[in-house]
């Protein structure tokens, strides 16, 4: 009766990886559970996720050929699009949230156009607006640009708008740190920089007070969520977040998260459903509304046989 804090299955998001193909399924070594899949596939994961408990999937669409011009994230037969209207013909409820960033198609790795040996904010904008808005026309629900070019919120605002999709949402990436617990996720999406690091775009772990900047910023641009990434070591920017703006806040419990708790189970130095449900309680503490855990569809179950 006095718990302050519950977890519920209806709080998680499932991230998915896709590639094209038919009855394509690449098990990620660094990702113990997960697949990259062909759009059939991911279809019946997500339904399946769908029916534990778990109402929302985060999509990460993967190229087939990279290029200078990431050509594939904006491709409307290109992977991620082809999942996304996969999912939402097999399970219409289900809520799609499609992750928006170039770093998966670029040549290069980053997460936006190179000029000159450097990322060049603006002429990325354009790229990553085109990106979002083939999602929205695949039949994304939210579309969630993680890719921290200054200005993406307000161009991809204007372009969802001007083709006709007020309807679909954006969960902004606003506080999203150069974090070292990206590891395993970029070996699942192929998308290690060539060159360089993230920290021009990417915000240094050090500062608190600038995720807020950003979140309020990302806001005022028009986000109507926002996130905090990585989950588990920053709390205290949950926290403070959910103090200073009204919209959802969203924390991501990244892949190097899931990796940590993972490798100690299977060593049997922790016990991982323990572990996990202390981790995404603390989260939701914290005062994140909603969680992205590639644990969502596990913990969905682990809820359930608890009854709550
Ligand atoms: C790409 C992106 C990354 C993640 C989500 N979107 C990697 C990065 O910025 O290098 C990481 C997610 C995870 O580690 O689970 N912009």
């Amino acid at each position: 009766m006095v718990r302050e804090t519950r977890l519920s299955a209806d709080q998680l998001i499932l991230p998915l990886f896709a590639v094209t193909g038919e009855g394509v399924q690449q098990p990620i070594d660094a990702l113990p559970g997960h697949s990259r899949l062909s759009p059939d596939l991911i279809a019946a994961r997500a339904e399946r996720a769908f029916a534990a408990g778990v109402p929302a999937v985060l999509l990460f669409g993967l190229a087939d050929e990279k290029d200078e011009i990431a050509s594939d994230a904006y491709r409307d037969d290109a992977a991620g699009q082809r999942a996304i209207a996969a999912i939402k013909s097999a399970v219409p409820e289900m809520v799609v949230i499609s992750d928006v960033c170039l770093c998966a198609f670029t040549d290069h790795g980053h997460c936006g156009i190179v000029v000159d040996g450097e990322v060049d904010n603006d002429s990325s904008l354009e790229l990553i607006t085109r990106t979002a808005v083939s999602h929205a026309e695949a039949g994304a629900d939210l579309v969630a640009p993680s890719d921290m070019m200054d200005g993406r919120v307000g161009a991809i605002r204007e372009g969802l708008d001007d083709h006709g999709f007020t309807g679909v949402a954006i969960l902004s990436y606003a506080a999203k740190y150069a974090s070292a617990f990206y590891g395993p996720f970029r070996e699942a999406a192929g998308s290690a920089p060539g060159f360089g690091d993230r920290r021009g775009y990417q915000m240094d772990p050090a500062n608190g007070r600038e995720a807020l900047r950003e979140i309020r910023q990302d806001v005022a641009e028009g986000a109507d969520q926002v996130m905090v990434k990585p989950a588990g070591a920053y709390l205290d920017v949950i926290a403070a977040a959910r103090e200073s703006v009204e919209v959802p806040v969203v924390a991501y419990q990244v892949s190097g998260e899931y990796g940590m708790i993972k490798a100690a189970a299977e060593r049997g130095w922790l016990d991982e459903r323990s572990a996990v449900l202390e981790t995404l309680t603390a989260i939701h503490r914290a005062g994140a509304d909603l969680i992205i855990t590639y644990y969502a569809e596990q913990v969905a179950g682990w809820l359930a046989e608890e009854g709550s």
